[in-house]
């Protein structure tokens, strides 16, 4: 079958806004077509042979950053703090496993959400759910509320600015939700005719929208970027075979990354039929550790949260797995703010009156703060195997 940058478009496209304003819409994505790609094409390259040296065990991933970025949330504080806590990460995990660190940013695009319900209900009124700063705005208001193809520039410069000023310091990633704007970013390498996701280095499809079939899949088989893919509880291994088959039928280096987010239950039964299958299949991945997805539990007032504990326990879980189906564990997943947020449990966070006054600010889904990251780094550090040089990670007071 052949692909196009627009053949997603006779797929199946889940969680896509309805925009009411068609030729609004029309109007942005031949805009933006005509923009400089966000990403250089050869860093996108650089990237994916760093992710090959990864799967074959000279490298380790380590992607971080916000759930969801904000327009709100913009301000140079936050980004250098988020570049920083994942230098910080990854100089542990390099000193303790000798491995050089690939860090990549949840950042400069992380503007879209897949959710659970298309519409949001209070008190008797439904609007549109929040989609992502780039699609609607998070006030429970109708025109808020109201998908506006105008809010795809401004996540463009965003994300131009932050590309700006992470300057190498990491590569940029997002899942490759929003299939206008991501449709709009493609462009051409003219040295050898390639397509390219010019919106970030690396892209992921997300649990939600990784099925057979899926306009998401459709349209990152075409592109030339290392891909991502979320791997939950309910992906049966026949069915990744078939989606590397179809993301990757070249085999080649650097090109798939797994990233696996069972929760801290599953972890252990779920992984090894997907690790050997995977294996068997001789198909080269990096499989990843998402330890934040499967983990995400409601507060007794109705906020998302996530014990660390579960956390560093799916983490633990997942090192096993792999060391037990001679696997090598090859990325963490996660995320955080470089900033002192009190969103996850544990280390002293508790989700008392006063954090969530001023502490707990996520757009979307719990982020790890600073100390908990780094217990979290910690873990990894100690499994990759020089666990000596090292103090285990403490859970002190608050575990939730
Ligand atoms: C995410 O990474 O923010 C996300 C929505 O993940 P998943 O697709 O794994 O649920
Ligand atoms: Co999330």
């Amino acid at each position: 079958m052949s692909w196009a940058p627009d053949s997603w478009r006779s797929c199946e496209a889940l969680q896509q806004p309805h925009y009411p304003d068609a030729d609004a819409l029309a109007a942005a994505e031949r805009e933006l077509a005509a923009y400089p790609p966000l990403v250089s094409l050869r860093d996108v390259d650089a990237l994916k042979a760093a992710i090959g040296a990864a799967q074959a065990g000279r490298a380790f991933l380590l992607q971080g950053g916000d759930c969801a970025e904000s327009f709100a949330e913009f301000s140079s504080e936050n980004i250098d703090a988020n570049v920083s806590l994942l230098a910080a990460m990854a100089a542990r995990i390099a000193a303790a496993s000798g491995l050089a660190t690939i860090p990549v940013g949840r950042m400069a695009g992380q503007f879209a959400k897949p959710r659970s319900m298309p519409f949001e209900t209070r008190g008797g009124t439904s609007l549109p759910a929040y989609r992502g700063d780039i699609v609607n705005g998070i006030a429970f208001d109708a025109a808020a509320r109201r998908p506006d193809p105008e809010r795809m520039f401004r996540a463009y410069a965003q994300a131009a600015a932050t590309v700006n000023r992470i300057e190498g310091a990491a590569y940029t990633s997002h899942e490759a939700l929003l299939l206008p704007f991501e449709q709009a970013l493609v462009r051409t390498d003219p040295a050898t005719g390639r397509f390219y996701g010019a919106s970030a280095h690396f892209l992921w499809i997300g649990d939600r929208t990784r099925f057979p079939g899926s306009a998401h899949v459709e349209f990152a088989r075409g592109l030339a970027n290392p891909i991502g893919v979320k791997c939950g509880p309910a992906l049966a291994p026949d069915m990744l075979l078939a989606l590397l088959d179809i993301l990757d039928p070249g085999r080649e280096a650097g090109r798939i990354t797994l990233i696996a987010r069972m929760g801290h239950a599953r972890a252990a039964a779920a992984l090894p039929p997907l690790l050997r299958a995977v294996r068997g299949s001789g198909h080269p991945v990096l499989w990843s550790c998402d330890p934040m997805h499967g983990n995400t539990v409601r507060t007794r007032g109705g906020y998302k949260t996530r014990p660390l504990e579960h956390i560093l326990a799916e983490t633990k879980a997942f090192f096993a797995a792999a060391a037990a189906e001679g696997v090598a564990c090859g990325g963490l997943h996660f995320e955080m703010s470089g900033r002192d947020v009190a969103e996850c449990t544990g280390l002293g966070v508790t989700l008392s009156e006063a954090d969530m006054a001023d502490r707990y600010h996520s757009h979307c889904d719990p982020r790890l703060n600073p100390a908990q990251a780094m217990a979290l780094a910690d873990l990894v550090a100690e499994a990759l195997g020089n666990a000596d040089r090292l103090d285990p990670p403490v859970l002190a007071g608050g575990a939730a």
